[in-house]
């Protein structure tokens, strides 16, 4: 499987601090899913620069992202990814939402989500090391069979 993993930040991507999320993802991803390589990119909180990413990444089975879902004024990630997929996969967004809130209340502020463009299966995750780590461990679960039934393979 090809993934790409997207850290979407400010200021990691200005060099204010170093990104650890987007890496974290990467281990965590690396760990769970057999025979993945993964790619990574890093970019502001900016439309342009998110779909530019997601392009740039347009052959990959996965796109993960960290960064940008919760509710502040520069958080735009879910709705630059909601317009950018053909379809929708909410039941991805309620499982990793419901898992999450089993760990912390504070998952309600995340607004996860997940859809495909093309035969991509896209993710956006909260930005916290720890939220991309346990997020990243719940995806490994369902990424491979959800790559297979996109690229229309059998069970
Ligand atoms: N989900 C998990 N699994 N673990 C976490 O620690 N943190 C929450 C939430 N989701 C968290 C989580 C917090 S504190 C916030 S503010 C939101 O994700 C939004 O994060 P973001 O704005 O960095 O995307």
């Amino acid at each position: 499987m090809k993934a790409a993993v997207i850290t979407l930040s400010d200021r990691a991507s200005s060099g204010v601090y170093e990104d650890l999320s987007g890496p974290a993802l990467i281990e965590v991803l690396q760990q769970g899913i057999v025979s993945l390589t993964v790619e990574y990119g890093l970019v502001p909180d900016e439309k342009d620069a998110i779909l530019s990413e997601y392009k740039r990444f347009s052959d990959c089975d996965l796109i993960v992202t960290t960064g940008g879902t919760g509710l502040g004024p520069r958080d735009i990630t879910p709705d630059v990814t909601a317009d950018y997929c053909d379809r929708s996969v909410p039941g991805i967004s309620q499982y990793l939402i419901g898992e999450s809130l089993k760990i912390t209340v504070n998952a309600a502020l995340s607004r996860i989500y997940a859809g495909t463009h093309g035969q991509t299966l896209i993710i956006n995750l909260p930005g916290s090391v720890k939220a991309a780590r346990e997020c990243g461990q719940m995806i490994c679960k369902i990424a491979p069979h959800a790559v297979k039934m996109i690229a229309g393979e059998g069970h």
